[in-house]
């Protein structure tokens, strides 16, 4: 692996809902002095634009369409903002309403084009660490460092239930464990960019592992190559 200059880097962390991608994401930017984006909060913003708006989810033109001249703002500050055409949808698009509705838009190449677009323009203004699904695979090929992070889906689940536990969202673990497996399913039988390791990511299964060991191993494999 030939890594480009520290503040260059580009690390991809693909994987499927609960395997702890956004946590471990942040941590090793935070780390590395790079940008964070999370994809999936873009995929989240247009799902809620379309709710909001009115447009059913199921039409895929209409949704493709609204996608092309909507703004999604990830902002990098510690509290990363998710603006979506200027409104602030940090707290929202984390609604399990949204949560249902998101694997549905994001198999519309329409809105995946759009989105990949604004990813590449990212990572265009310097090194980032970005999560996602198809990172590796598809919007940055060329990173330095692919990692997918996986873990068992009874642990994913319960990390997503205590997440939202703590953000005083009231769901059954049962419900969470449902709609997660119907999101994974969507996600990885879609035709377009579905969920799978890139040919050259480095598989970490992170059941029964802590964040800290993660992130370290993650940081000694960017000193590697
Ligand atoms: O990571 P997340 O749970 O916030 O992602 C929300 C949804 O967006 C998830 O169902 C898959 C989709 N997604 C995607 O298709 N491609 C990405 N690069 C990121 C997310």
């Amino acid at each position: 692996m030939t890594l480009r200059k520290r503040h260059e880097l580009q690390i991809a962390i693909d994987g499927p809902a609960g395997a702890g991608k956004s946590t471990v994401a942040k941590l090793v930017a935070k780390h590395l002095n790079l940008f964070y984006v999370d994809t999936g909060a873009m995929y989240r913003a247009i799902a809620y634009k379309a709710l909001k708006s009115g447009i059913s989810i199921d039409d895929e033109e209409m949704v493709s369409q609204m996608a092309q001249t909507t703004q999604v703002v990830l902002d990098h500050s510690e509290e990363r903002l998710v603006w979506c055409d200027g409104e602030n949808v940090t707290q929202a698009i984390r609604n399990p309403e949204i949560s249902r509705a998101v694997s549905i838009v994001a198999a519309y190449i329409g809105v995946r084009q759009r989105l990949v677009e604004l990813q590449r323009l990212e990572a265009a203004r310097g090194g980032v660490v970005m999560d996602g699904r198809d990172i590796g695979t598809y919007v940055l090929p060329e990173a330095d460092l692919k990692i997918f992070l996986t873990a068992s889906a009874q642990e994913r689940a319960k990390r997503r239930w205590l997440e939202l536990q703590s953000a005083g969202k009231s769901v059954s673990l049962e419900e969470v464990t449902q709609d997660m497996l119907r999101r994974d399913r969507q996600d990885t039988e879609r035709e377009v960019s579905p969920l799978e390791p890139a040919r050259d990511a480095i598989i970490l299964d992170t059941t029964g592992l802590n964040v800290e060991d993660i992130v370290a191993e993650i940081l000694t494999l960017t000193q590697e190559g």
